[in-house]
C-alpha cells in the first residue's frame, strides 16, 4: 500500500495546477478527481472530455492508474493531458493511495 500523505504532496507538486479534489470541485485544466478511483474514463460529468479518454473506457483502479500516469501519451495516444508522466513505481503508488482517499 501506498503513502497516501506522500501522495498529496506529489498531488500538489505535479497535478494540482491541473486537478482539483474536492467534492463538487470546479474543473480547470483538467477535470475534477473526487472519486476518479472507481470511475470509467472520460465520464467525469461536466468537463468535456477528448474522444481517446472516452474510446478507451477503462476502469480508474491502482493498475490502470498506474499506466496511465507512468506514460499517459502511451496509455492513452490522443488524450489532452499535457504530463510528462511519473517514471518512479514508488511515487504511482503513492500518488493512487491519495486518489483513493477522494471519496
Ligand atoms: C498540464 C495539466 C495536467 C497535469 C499536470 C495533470 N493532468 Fe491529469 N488531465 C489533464 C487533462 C487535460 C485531462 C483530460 C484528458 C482527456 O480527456 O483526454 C486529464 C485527465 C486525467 C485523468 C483521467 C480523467 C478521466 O477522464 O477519467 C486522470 C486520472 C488524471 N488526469 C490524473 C492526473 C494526475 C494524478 C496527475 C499528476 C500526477 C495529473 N493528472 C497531471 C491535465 C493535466
Amino acid at each position: 500500500m501506498g503513502d497516501a500523505i506522500n501522495g498529496k504532496k506529489l498531488f500538489m507538486k505535479l497535478c494540482a495546477k491541473c486537478h482539483t479534489t474536492e467534492k463538487g470541485g470546479k474543473h480547470m485544466i483538467g477535470p475534477n478527481l473526487h472519486g476518479i478511483v472507481g470511475k470509467t474514463s472520460g465520464t467525469i460529468s461536466g468537463y468535456k472530455s477528448s474522444p481517446a479518454m472516452k474510446e478507451k473506457a477503462v476502469v480508474w483502479d491502482e493498475k490502470a492508474l498506474s499506466d496511465y500516469l507512468a506514460w499517459p501519451k502511451k496509455f492513452i495516444p490522443g488524450s489532452s493531458m499535457v504530463f510528462i508522466g511519473v517514471k518512479k513505481d514508488e511515487e504511482r503508488k503513492d500518488l493512487f493511495a491519495f486518489l483513493a482517499t477522494l471519496k
